[in-house]
């Protein structure tokens, strides 16, 4: 029924996550949670500290087993080990950037082409995300000396290296100032209409996924507030209630 209505609309959803329940003992972190995905969206996810957002990227990044289950372009993902899913297409950046500190930034997304696209290493894709990412001229600079704003840049160039059809950014303009926010949005925007990756963004700042963001996805303790325009959304009081209202802006 869902696949035949799907199929009348013209679009399949890139990704499909259907009733995922993740448990740590007695915490119920992500609680029967469904949404959809469009292709060639850029889609945000928002909600209190301790929701279940990066748990959320966990479990579609293979790194946990979970009850449910998660389609990427119709297919089940669930049970795949993190490196065939992201062979398949879906890349990640972490809340704390993770870089290999004694790589140079050259390498540091060579690996990534080299290990994690279906199409092999490509000096020239590499040369084309350096100089997304802004980082061609510190191409030969060791991971470990780049300063934080570089250091979220070098991981989404990681998290590009792979080639991928989704990327998921978690939290990415956590700790920048204003002209950094502007600079990562900007960059964002890029990744998505000039490569055609769909994102995924975690972020904090309403502002930022009301610019952003086509579909805005709230969650409160693993729970799916609701789901929608971005304005709407976060015009609903029961979204001011439970996060608005939480002492964010
Ligand atoms: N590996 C883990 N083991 C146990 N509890 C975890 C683990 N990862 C996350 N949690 C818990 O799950 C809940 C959701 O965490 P998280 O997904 O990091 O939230 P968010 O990213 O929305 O701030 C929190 O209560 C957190 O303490
Ligand atoms: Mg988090």
């Amino acid at each position: 029924m869902f696949e035949l209505q799907s199929l009348k609309e013209g679009t399949i959803s890139i990704l499909d996550v259907r009733t995922v329940t993740k448990k740590f003992g007695e915490l119920t972190a992500v609680n029967r949670l469904s949404f959809k995905v469009d292709p060639g969206r850029i889609f945000g996810i928002a909600g209190p500290n301790g929701a279940g957002k990066s748990t959320l990227y966990n479990l579609i990044s293979g790194l946990y087993t979970f009850n449910g289950s998660i389609l990427f372009n119709d297919r089940e993902i669930r049970g795949l080990p993190p490196h065939d899913i992201a062979k398949l297409g879906i890349s990640r950046t972490f809340q704390i950037p993770q870089t290999f500190p004694s790589l140079t930034v050259e390498k540091s997304i060579g690996v990534g082409n080299y290990f994690g696209s279906r199409d092999g290493f490509e000096a020239s894709y590499v040369d084309t995300v350096l100089y997304l990412v802004n980082l061609a001229e510190k191409r030969y600079h060791p991971a470990k000396q780049l300063n934080l704003l570089d250091k979220k840049m070098l991981m989404i160039g990681a998290a590009l290296a792979t080639k991928p059809s989704i990327l998921m950014l978690d939290e990415p303009m956590a700790g920048s100032n204003a002209k950094e926010i502007l600079l990562l949005m900007d960059l964002i925007q890029r990744i998505n209409q000039e490569m055609g990756i769909t994102i995924i963004i975690i972020e904090h700042f309403m502002k930022v996924l009301t610019e952003l963001t086509q579909e805005l996805l709230i969650i409160e303790t693993g729970t799916k507030i609701c789901c929608g325009d971005p304005v709407k959304v976060t015009a609903d009081p029961r979204v001011i209630d439970c996060y608005l209202g939480d002492g964010h802006d």
